[in-house]
């Protein structure tokens, strides 16, 4: 339980600090739209384990589910690189479609809940300190160099205006 939650809880709250909202996790929406901008388990692997009819899968093969990507699709959000807790005005956190930030099905993360409160209680102590100012920079190197520009093509990754974060 230890070694699951330690990374990805402070993952959660690296982003929340280079984003500069650390300080309002306990807003509305805030902890939603880190989470799905940045979420901690950016990849989850399976391995198939029969044959479906419903998928193209043969027994032994690997599964690869980014989060991360899903996340960022546009056939699941508007604007999906903008950071804009609002969105989750009209969504239910756990349920909203294109959303997986703790997984799903029966290993869903059971300590949800719980990675939860330690945001919140995370953001009170850190409401105090000053805002950094944003940078998405710091959030990718905490990430996997999969997640980076590469090098022979620096427009793979979108750049991103965090100006407007405040
Ligand atoms: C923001 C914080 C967290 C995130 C984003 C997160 C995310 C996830 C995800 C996506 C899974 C499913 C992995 C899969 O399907 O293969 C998972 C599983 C798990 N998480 Fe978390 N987690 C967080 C915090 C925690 C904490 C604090 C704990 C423990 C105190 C924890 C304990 C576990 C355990 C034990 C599993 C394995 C469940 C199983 O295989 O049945 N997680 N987590």
């Amino acid at each position: 339980m230890v070694l699951a939650g330690w990374g990805s809880t402070a993952a959660m709250i690296t982003s929340a600090v280079s984003l500069g909202v650390a300080g309002d996790l306990r807003s509305p929406f805030i902890l939603d739209e880190v989470l799905r901008l940045y979420p901690p388990s950016f990849m989850i692997g399976r391995t198939a384990t029969g044959k479906s009819s419903e998928f193209p899968f043969k027994s032994g093969e690997t599964l690869l589910i980014s989060p991360w990507l899903i996340h960022r699709s546009s056939r699941a959000w508007a604007s999906p690189l903008d950071f804009r807790p609002g969105r989750w005005a009209d969504r239910v956190p756990g349920a909203a479609p294109g959303s997986l930030p703790f997984g799903l099905g029966p290993r869903r993360c059971p300590a949800s809940r719980f990675a939860r409160t330690q945001a919140t209680v995370t953001g009170d102590l850190l409401s105090n300190l000053p805002r950094p100012q944003a940078t998405e920079v710091t959030l990718l190197e905490n990430r996997s160099p999969a997640l980076s520009q590469r090098r022979d093509k620096p427009d793979s990754v979108p750049e991103r205006d965090l100006s407007s974060i405040s």
